[in-house]
Order: C-alpha cells, then structure tokens, then sequence
C-alpha cells in the first residue's frame, strides 16, 4: 500500500502535563481512527523479536479523540527574506533597487530576487535578470538577455522611474580572484519606455527577497526615486528615502536589519543559510565574527524547510499516568493504511522514575532526516530496489526537504535540519538505521524487567547535566553521532559525578552540531576540515551560524570520543558484520565478570548482517585519549574489505590490506566518583541482542553490565 498518511510531532519529548501536538497530512482528506501506542520493538525484521507495540488505554474521554478528520495540509518550501509592510513601501512612485547576486542555478527555471506589489526583479528562466512593472506585475518587461553565470558575484541594478515610465534592468560583474575568468564577464543593460504605465501604483509590502531562487544575496538596497546617474556602481542614496539591509548582522538569528533611516527590518523565512562567505569575501578570515562585512551574504534554496507550519490535528497533554516511554499517534485511515508519529514522553525534570535511562539519539535522527540513501545514496542498503513506502513517499515529494547528508538541488550541502517537518524514516519500521534499530534496544531493555525512563538529545541539550544527574546508568542509542557542546559538557560532567554509561553503538560523538536559538527545532551542523561525510563545508565556512562554533568532528575539536568512552571511530563497511574475539583479561581480569556466562572465545557471529561488530566501528586508541587502565575486553575480526577506514586518519590516499586499525574493541573502564564506561564500539551490536530469545553471548554480556552498574557499590579504579 503506498503511503498517503505523514505527520510530525512538536515536540518530540515531553514529561507529562506538557503538551505534544501532532501535525498530520492525507492526500485525500478522510477521517481516521486515532490512537496513542507505546512502542517496545519498531523493527520489523526477522533478526529482532518483531514489530510490538501497546495500545494505550485512554485515561478519560476527554484525554485524546477517537478520530480525527486528517486533509491536506501543503509543504510550501523555499527560503526567504521577508520585510513587512510599511506605509513608505506602498507609495514608491519610482524606485530603484540594487543587490549582489551569487546564483547557483540560473537557467533552472525563472527565480525570484526581489518582489513588491507591482515590482518584481527576478531571473528569467534562462538566468537574466528581468524586470516586471505594472499591474501586479502582469505588466511590462525589461530583460537583459544575457543569463548571470552561476557562482559568479553580479551588481544587480533595477529601476522604474514614475514619471517617464522608463524601466531599467543592468548587471555588472564583481572582480573574482582569476584575471582569466573576468575578461569574460561583462556588463550588460536594457532600458524600455513604457508610457502608459505613467503613475503606476508601486509598491504595497511585504517585500520579499529571494522565496524561489538558489543562490546568495546580499546587501538589498531600495531607493525611493527614479534610476539616475551611475547604476553600474554602488547607489547613491543621498538626499533620498531608502532602505539598505545588511545580511551581515544578526548571522546566527532569524532577524534582518535595514541600516537605513526606515528601520524596515525583516526576518528569514524557512532557514537560508546565514555565515556563508559573501562578495568580499578574500580568504584573509576563515571566522565570520572576525570580519562580518566578509559574510554578508545570504544563501537561499528552494528546497529549503525549517517549518512545514501544519494545523495541529491532535493536542495532546501527556497525561500522568503516562510512563515515560516511546510512543507514538497511530492513525488508521478506513482502508487500513496505518501512519505511526513517534514521540517520547520523558520524566518531569529533575524527576527520574527510575535509576536507569535510555538517551535516544534524536540528534542523529534529526541528521539523517529523511535521508536518500536508500533512494540515490550508495548502495549501502541493499534495498533500493524494493523501497519501503516511507521511501517511495520521499522520492514522489522531494518538498519533504533533505537530510544533512545530502546537497541541495544546487550543490551546496545542507547544513540545517528542522523537526518541524514529515520525517518518514522517523518511524518504526522505516529502515534499519538509527531510530528503528534503537527501539530494539526499547525490547531488550523492556524484556530484561528493570525500569528505565525513555529522555533525548534534546532534553540533554537544553538541561544538560541536570538531565541526567538522577540517573545511575544511562545506556545510548545504536548511532549517538551528533552532539552539540552543551550536550557533551553534560554528559562529561555526569560522569565526572559518577555515572555509568553503556556506549551501545558505533560512530559516536562524531560531529559537532548547533542549535539554532530563535527556532529551536532547527539543528545546524559544519562538515569542516575531515571525517567521512556527505558533503564538504565550502571554504570560509567552517564556523555556525548558531553559536559561532568552529564545526566538524569532536575529534579535531579536543573532545575525541575515546576520551569520554574509550573508543573512536575506527571504519565503516555495509556488507556484512563479524564476531568478536576475546582478550585474556576478559577471562580472569577486574573486569572478567562482563563475561560471567560466556564460555568460548569468539562470540558475537549472528544478528544484523551475521555479526554484533558491524556497520560502524570504533577502536580503543591511547594516542587519541582512551584511559590507559581501560580493559579491553575483546576486539572484532574477520572484517570483509568492505570495511574501509575512516579517512581522517589517512596523510594521503592508500590503498591497505588487513589494516590492523580496523576493528571494533569492547572496553570497560571505572571513572571517578564510584562511576564506570563500558563501549561495545559497533552499531550492529543492537541487531545481536534478540538472538534466541535474548539468550545468547552478547545479551549476556550486556545484561551482566547494566545489572551490576545498577548495584550501587562503587567503582574503584586500578591503584
Ligand atoms: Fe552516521
């Protein structure tokens, strides 16, 4: 059945008495049977117990509806600045607009720059910039006739003048770095007479820049008369009304701010992105806050989506006899098409129901939000050829906007990611990655009996420490590798504190990732300097937009991840997974109660693609700050040449056969204050827990962790 059903949740945690709304869409509009489920597996491959949820009983009549009517609620994405209107703006008898133009996709379809009642600058469909003046624009045309060339800097210069009806449209290349390049860009310019539009009505807000074009913009000026004297040059604005934005204040906000007498201030509509290099920018800063005339530039994509901006279909204040948990709205339409929107209830602040978490990674599942690796990525998933439902949907509505491992439509990567939005592998059962293998984590932790609360990055992120300091043990998701610097500092200093954490997965503590403070459903993340990544962060472009961090990997940052839990990442490879072998001290070492149970040497050959070590792999490291009395328990082996290095610890390319730096090491080490870390180092431990009805060598290994880091008697360091 193909999927017509999406929805999103905001937000996606919440204790109870908070609210969580559910934003839901139907291409047709019908009424559909809602329900409240708690998810113990989303998995529905044969490796894990099976697909399992609960339905809740609803406390009281009035706690949630039975149905809903669900109609379409539209994805309007393109990213825009947009000025309100203002009784200056809707009297421009004549006027004259100018602005820097970078675009990245001229000649793909008509682009809009600027656009007033009455007044529109745009790019015609093969790149030139055209004027339209007139009736609401349906009026008269001016048209360079010569298309911009794309990641070029053009002066853009339009102007209707009242009083003659004279229109004019120019453009003028910036000097670029290379002297054989600029003798091929060259100005051009068109003026037309258009009598009868004499005292046309121009004007009338809001103004728009930008809203359907790929490219950067920066410094919009608008005039209040008449084009004049030397438009092929900065404005002169003297002795006139204007209004001049400067894209280079108030980087790392929503706010636009006019420098002109007006004060016509703006803001982003749907995220462009902010602390991109600009026109002047040369290369002498690599910060924007060192310079940020050197960043005043905007860039726009009509792909982007921060906000889908839906009505709520449901309201839903957590009730309290809620446990903390996962859960989901689950929609059922009457032909049986069901749609699951998952949402966790976490613990009132500063209130744990028990002495055990789980930290879902909703970082990472945000980073990965509706990801098209399955779809055109690298055959990394062998699915492609029978895609999934929630696959088939991103593919027909590419307007669901792109994860942060692909590239917008114009080459640039995307670097923001929004909540606010359908995110279709943000479901059970979508793939096998990250949030779906995590809730084989919910089944193992919920078969094993110990309670334990269900919290999220985004609760770490703005409790921090706070967030965690009830809990004795917190064991993370399959995939924890976005972190931004608040969440780390927490997690840090929780086990400074004491804390027991298990590392249950691979790859984590990768890259560094920001939040955005005026809208905080927006993440942003850097891909600067190395790492294995989707795409490359442009030169210049390394710091946030939110915060003004220097983006990338933990590693390059100090915070390398075996510092925190013992291993780093090591490798990736997607064709199959492989076992263990056990070090000695796993036998008779401090730490050889881990392994109370197993008996053999190798362990760990089944689950997700034969093996507990797979996917994702990270190495017990001392030269990259792995605690010297860490035990490493047992290293991973037999690794296909599928599995490849990660290239940031590569001075050059090479080609190298049976690398000893590819493996998974299981580690334990003890902490301060009683607390202790143990790291399996692989994302494909998950897929292991289930075998033979959890008895087996790996659940083995983890139940004996989380049981006796649950016993309050502390940890003691080696003397
Ligand atoms: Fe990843």
């Amino acid at each position: 059945m193909s999927k017509t059903l999406v929805g999103y949740c905001d937000p996606f945690s919440a204790p109870a008495g908070r609210r969580i709304d559910l934003m839901a869409s139907s291409e047709a509009p019908q009424r559909c049977e809602l329900e409240v489920v708690r998810i113990i597996c989303g998995d529905p491959s044969s490796k894990g117990p099976g697909f399992l949820e609960e339905v809740v009983a609803r406390p009281d009549e009035a706690a949630w509806p039975r149905h809903v009517d669900v109609d379409l609620q539209p994805l309007q994405p393109g990213s825009s600045v947009e000025v309100p209107a203002h009784p200056w703006l809707d009297a421009l008898g004549s006027v004259t607009v100018q602005l820097l133009v970078h675009p990245t996709r001229p000649g793909a379809g008509a682009q809009s720059l600027v656009r007033l009642a009455g007044f529109d600058l745009s790019l015609d469909g093969d790149g030139s910039p055209m004027l339209r003046v007139g009736p609401e624009v349906g009026g008269v045309t001016a048209c360079t006739g010569r298309p911009l060339r794309a990641r070029r800097w053009w002066r853009v210069t339009a102007g209707f003048d009242g009083r003659t009806g004279r229109l004019v449209v120019r453009q003028d290349p910036l000097p670029t770095r290379s002297p054989s390049d600029d003798v091929l860009l060259r100005p051009a310019v068109v003026h037309r007479l258009a009598p009868h539009l004499v005292g046309a009505a121009i004007g009338g807000g809001p103004l728009r820049f930008a809203g359907s074009f790929d490219g950067r913009l920066e410094a919009p000026v608008v005039v209040g008369r008449a084009p004049d004297g030397n438009l092929a040059g900065p404005l002169d604005t003297d002795g006139a009304e204007y209004a001049a934005w400067d894209f280079a204040r108030g980087i790392g906000t929503t706010a636009v701010s006019d420098t002109g007498p007006l004060q016509l201030h703006g803001r982003t509509i749907q995220g462009p992105a902010r602390a991109v290099t600009g026109s002047r920018w040369d290369g002498s800063v690599q910060r924007w806050q060192d310079d940020p005339a050197q960043y005043a530039a905007i860039h726009f994509h009509r792909d982007d989506l921060t906000d889908a901006g839906w009505r709520p279909t449901v309201q839903l204040t957590v009730p309290d006899a809620l446990p903390s948990g996962l859960y989901a709205f689950r929609l059922t339409a009457p032909d049986g098409e069901v749609d699951r929107t998952p949402f966790v209830v976490r613990p009132r602040p500063g209130a744990p129901t028990a002495p055990l978490a789980l930290l879902l990674p909703t970082a990472t599942y945000y980073a990965y939000a509706n990801h098209r690796m399955t779809i055109s990525g690298s055959e990394f998933f062998p699915s492609r050829a029978r895609l999934r439902p929630e696959f088939a949907y991103i593919k027909d509505h590419p307007e669901v906007g792109y994860s942060m491992y692909e590239y917008h439509d114009d080459g640039s990567g995307v670097m923001l990611s929004s909540r606010r939005r359908p995110i279709l592998n943000l479901r059970p059962g979508a793939d096998g990655w990250a949030f779906t293998a995590d809730t084989n984590l919910v089944a193992y932790l919920t078969q094993l009996g110990e309670p334990f609360d269900v919290i999220t990055d985004d609760d770490l992120h703005h409790e921090g420490q706070a967030l965690l300091d009830g809990y004795r043990v917190v064991v993370t998701g399959s995939h924890p590798e976005y972190w931004s610097t608040a969440m780390l500092d927490g997690l840090e200093g929780w086990l400074r504190n004491g804390g027991r954490l298990l590392y249950l997965g691979g790859n984590g503590f990768y890259w560094r990732v920001s939040w955005s403070e005026d809208e905080p459903w927006v993440m942003e993340v850097r891909r600067a300097e190395d790492g294995t990544r989707g795409w490359i962060a442009e030169p210049g472009e390394y710091y946030h937009a939110h915060g003004g961090e220097y983006g990338g990997l933990w590693r390059r940052l100090g915070r390398a991840p075996n510092r925190l839990v013992g291993v780093g990442f090591a490798a990736q490879g997607f064709d199959r997974a492989s076992p263990y072998r056990r070090h000695p001290e796993s036998f008779d070492g401090r730490a050889a109660w881990i392994f109370e149970g197993v008996t053999g040497e190798v362990f760990g050959d089944f689950g997700v693609g034969g093996g507990a070590a797979g996917q994702e792999i990270d190495r017990y490291d001392t030269r990259l700050g792995s605690p010297d009395h860490a035990v490493v328990l047992a290293s991973s082996f037999d690794h296909s040449d599928q599995m490849l290095r990660t290239k940031e610890e590569f001075h050059a390319t090479a080609l190298l056969e049976h690398d000893p730096m590819i493996r998974s090491d299981i580690v334990f080490f003890e902490g301060p204050a009683g607390g202790a870390v143990f790291s399996v180092g692989s994302i494909s431990w998950f897929g292991a827990l289930a075998g033979n009805g959890y008895d087996n060598d790996v659940a083995t290994v983890t139940t004996n962790v989380i049981r006796r880091f649950l016993d309050p008697e502390p940890f003691r360091p080696p003397a």
